[in-house]
């Protein structure tokens, strides 16, 4: 096992990222995110209490154990705020332990304004957005026009900065009494904001490499899902980062020397919120069975999460761009109900075979999954900390898995709690 890991979701989000970054925190020193911004909900359960992170790093549940957020997040400071107020409102003291980088870009109300008039004109051809203004701020990002966290101390520049938004952005701004639309408004609060934020703003690079340096362990957090990779997912049906392992260095300005395991996390079955193909997605009482068990809601929006079969297609993809070293995978007790499970091995299209996701997604969405059919174990898991105590059944399908990936399970998750949890030995 490697001193510093990097935990990436391998499906389309919500792979319980969030409670496996908890369980490693407690061992790390520094937890950091990289990509992404409050489009993320990652949840932690910890005894009877549940926190809902979006933006601030699933570390921060541990007492003493610092959190940094890397120039690659894209970071509403409204959202953020209301983060830190929800922190301090549960006995969690983040002062001298939470960083934010002076160069990561905000994403400010008409960047939500924007996201939900973009959602609307694309009507049935929508994407399924969060509408937290992730889109349109990282077009202001690669575009140069975006404004970062530094411009906040800067008033004379940031009133500069947000008067230009109005020539760029007039068809979205210009006439609307949409209070995202004042910019007026949103400078005054952000200076507001800036004294909250000064004491945080510390130059992220510098900071993790110095670190690295003392000898001090980091575990990077990722967000999202590879098959959600701006660059590298089902495009245009994906988020506006890079949610593989690119972003983690480019996002926080780290070697990839800094970099020794990763980890791959695995919803034992799949889900994906918003738009886009799913080739093993279930419209059947088994598919709202996953959903009813595995409590498949969005942890953002609230949205019911599309549930489907395993999709080793996808999965081979995500270790391959990724080079997962191994794979903690989640929520089987979600399967303990079944009398069969499905697991797609490979995709057939016009009579052709296929065994990797196509890059035209006119083929993706037209691909019909090819299944082996594994017996269900039909027994509670829930709970179970040991490999060898699972039902054979259970411990057929994990290693089925693993073994198609080629990749060893270092980890499977029996619950949302902490102490529900198998840590499988090398
Ligand atoms: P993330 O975005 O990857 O952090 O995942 P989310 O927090 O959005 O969604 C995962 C959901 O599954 C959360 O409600 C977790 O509390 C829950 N969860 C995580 N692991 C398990 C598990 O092993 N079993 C069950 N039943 N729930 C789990
Ligand atoms: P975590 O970190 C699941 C999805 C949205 C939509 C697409 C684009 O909790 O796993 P965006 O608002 O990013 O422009 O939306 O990406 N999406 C997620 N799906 N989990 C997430 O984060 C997601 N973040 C974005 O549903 O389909
Ligand atoms: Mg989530």
């Amino acid at each position: 096992m490697g001193r510093n890991k990097i935990i990436l979701g391998c499906q389309w989000g919500d792979e319980g990222k969030g409670k496996i970054v908890d369980l490693l925190a407690e061992k790390a020193d520094i937890t950091a995110r990289f990509q992404g911004g409050a489009n993320a909900g990652h949840t932690i359960c910890v005894g009877d209490k549940k926190y809902i992170l979006h933006l601030i790093p699933s570390g921060i549940i541990h007492p003493g154990k610092e959190c940094v957020i890397g120039n690659g997040v894209v970071l509403d400071p409204f959202a953020f705020k209301e983060e830190l107020d929800f922190l301090a409102s549960q006995g969690i003291d983040y002062k001298d332990r939470l960083w934010v980088s002076p160069a990561a870009n905000l994403v400010l109300p008409y960047h939500k304004l924007i996201d939900a008039v973009d959602e609307k004109n694309r009507g049935t051809e929508g994407l399924g957005t969060t509408k937290r203004g992730i889109g349109p701020a990282y077009v202001d990002k690669v575009a140069r026009d975006g404004i970062r966290v530094a411009d906040m101390f800067a008033p004379d520049r940031l009133k500069k900065r947000l008067e230009y938004q109005h020539k760029l952005k007039g068809k979205y701004l210009t006439g609307s009494d949409d209070e995202r639309a004042d910019l007026d408004r949103t400078y005054h609060e952000l200076l507001k904001l800036a004294e909250i934020f000064k004491p945080l703003v510390v130059d992220i690079s510098i900071f993790l490499s110095q670190a690295f340096k003392d000898g001090k362990s980091i575990l990077f957090e990722g967000a999202q899902g590879s098959l959600l990779d701006v660059d590298l997912g089902t495009y245009p049906f994906a988020t506006s980062s890079n949610t593989t392992i690119g972003g983690a260095l480019t996002g926080l300005g780290v070697s990839h020397k800094m970099i020794d395991e990763v980890v791959g996390v695995v919803k034992a079955y799949t889900t994906r919120v918003g738009a886009g193909p799913f080739p093993t997605e279930l419209v059947d009482d088994i598919g709202e069975q996953l959903r009813h068990h595995g409590d498949e809601y969005g942890a953002s929006t609230g949205r019911p999460r599309r549930c489907g079969w395993l999709d080793l297609v996808v999965l081979r993809n995500s270790v391959r761009i990724n080079g997962v070293d191994s794979i903690a995978i989640t929520k089987l007790d979600v399967l303990d109900q079944l009398d069969e499970i499905n697991v797609c091995t490979g995709y057939r299209l016009n009579g052709k075979e296929m065994t990797e996701v196509p890059l035209d997604l006119a083929e993706l969405s037209h691909v019909k999954p090819t299944y082996t059919t594994l017996k269900g174990w039909k027994t509670d898991t829930t709970g179970t900390t040991e490999f060898a105590s699972l039902p054979k059944n259970a411990q057929d399908y994990l290693n089925y898995i693993a073994k198609d990936l080629g990749v060893r399970i270092c980890l499977v998750s029996t619950g949302a709690k902490r102490s529900e949890t198998i840590f499988v030995s090398t």
